[in-house]
């Protein structure tokens, strides 16, 4: 095989991700336009869904969201020591109530939002609170049904009333109120309309007990985009996926919603080799070449986030044209390239757009019986990025 020098050809010789921080703030104006009338959360979890934490929530700050969503008191603390201001709101939702102290105590001094999902929780931010002597903005949460964070409506009543005490006290104040529904990704579920009852006779509750809510969340990305903005219960929502360019909404493209793909990924393809119809390859011979054809490996596996069961398929871009992945292992995989030779070196799509082809997340995500945000997670996360 005789190739020439090509612009596509790797030379960075590794493979790696590369963040658009423009795309994830025309992003951010796009959802804006679409909600004029809502605050905009946006959900930077999960290291910015494998985007960067850091670089993605300044963005977005650039990008004038009003508020910040993360799980963790850590992701919190690292934005503000990042220089997030404090006029951007950020919320935690998911930390221990126990042998916590300390670590709620230091969010609460970094004006960090508590989300309180439990009597435990209450009991714990009021304890720091007091100890710090300051004043801790608070979100309740309601478990309308997802079963994971949250109080249920049997016993909501009992955190109602002793949030509204703990405020009276001046340790703590209340000023939100939020719920994750079941079928966030599926807005048209019917489930979703019945939680979204359940959540309002909660708000009544509280409301009966003197609290009043600045920030009322219920929706994310796919609801946001699918639903009348008067159907959207509350005055915020919170935004990741969209953000961040995966579509929401299985069957559609991110460009079907205005937005761009933030991350790309690339690879070098590390050999190449032509096989004989017939040939069984990978582990325990899954793959069977049909015809004559050409192999390429690509130094990248499930170590990487490559998911080891591609079990619906799923393809990468080289020069333009699509490849089915045929076997992953931990630190690498084999596309077929079929009769398309192409030098050692050429750039291999992994995510991203490759000349007329986009590897879109969703499609990889639907390989694995999953959505785009887990690919994206997973391969941010463990790549040298640049942005
Ligand atoms: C509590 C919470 N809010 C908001 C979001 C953002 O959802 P999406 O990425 O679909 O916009 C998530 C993500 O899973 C979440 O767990």
């Amino acid at each position: 095989m005789k190739f020439t020098a090509s612009s596509d050809v790797d030379r960075s010789c590794a493979p790696r991700a590369c963040v658009d921080l423009s795309a994830l703030r025309r992003n951010a104006d796009t959802v804006r336009k679409l909600l004029p009338s809502k605050r905009l959360m946006a959900v930077v979890k999960g290291d910015a869904y494998g985007h960067g934490l850091v670089e993605s929530a300044m963005a977005l700050v650039d990008a004038g969201v009003e508020a910040l969503g993360v799980a963790s008191l850590e992701e919190a603390l690292e934005l503000r020591d990042a220089g997030v201001p404090e006029a951007v709101r950020i919320l935690a939702w998911l930390y221990a109530p126990v042998h916590n102290d300390a670590r709620i105590a230091e969010a609460i001094r970094a004006r960090i939002d508590l989300s309180v999902g439990s009597m435990e929780h209450l009991a714990a931010v009021h304890r720091a609170a007091t100890s710090v002597g300051e004043l801790v903005r608070v979100h309740l949460e309601m478990d309308t049904g997802l079963g994971r964070g949250g109080v249920q409506m049997s016993v909501w009543d009992d955190l109602a009333r002793a949030a509204a005490l703990h405020e009276a006290s001046g340790a703590i104040r209340i000023v939100g109120l939020w719920t994750q529904l079941s079928y966030a990704d599926a807005p048209e579920d019917p489930v979703n309309e019945r939680q979204l009852a359940v959540f309002r006779r909660g708000e009544a509750v509280a409301q009966s007990y003197g609290l009043r809510f600045e920030a009322v969340h219920t929706s994310t990305s796919a609801r946001a985009l699918t639903r009348p903005t008067s159907e959207l219960y509350g005055d915020t929502v919170r935004i990741g996926l969209a953000l961040f360019g995966v579509s929401p909404v299985s069957g559609t493209s991110s460009h079907f919603w205005g937005l761009s793909p933030v991350l790309s990924v690339t690879a070098p393809i590390v050999q190449v080799k032509f096989l004989e119809a017939g040939a069984r390859i990978g582990y325990d011979e899954s793959h069977r070449l049909s015809r004559d054809g050409y192999i390429g490996l690509v130094p990248m596996g499930y170590a990487d986030g490559v998911p080891k069961y591609l079990s619906r398929g799923a393809d990468v871009s080289v020069r333009g044209r699509r490849h089915a992945v045929v076997a992953v292992n931990m630190d690498q995989f084999l596309i077929d390239l079929g009769r398309d030779p192409v030098p050692v070196g050429a750039v291999a799509t992994i995510l991203g757009s490759d000349g007329a082809v986009t590897i879109d997340a969703n499609d990889w995500g639907a390989a694995i019986g999953s959505y785009g945000d887990e690919i994206v997670v997973r391969f941010g996360a463990g790549l040298p990025r640049t942005y």
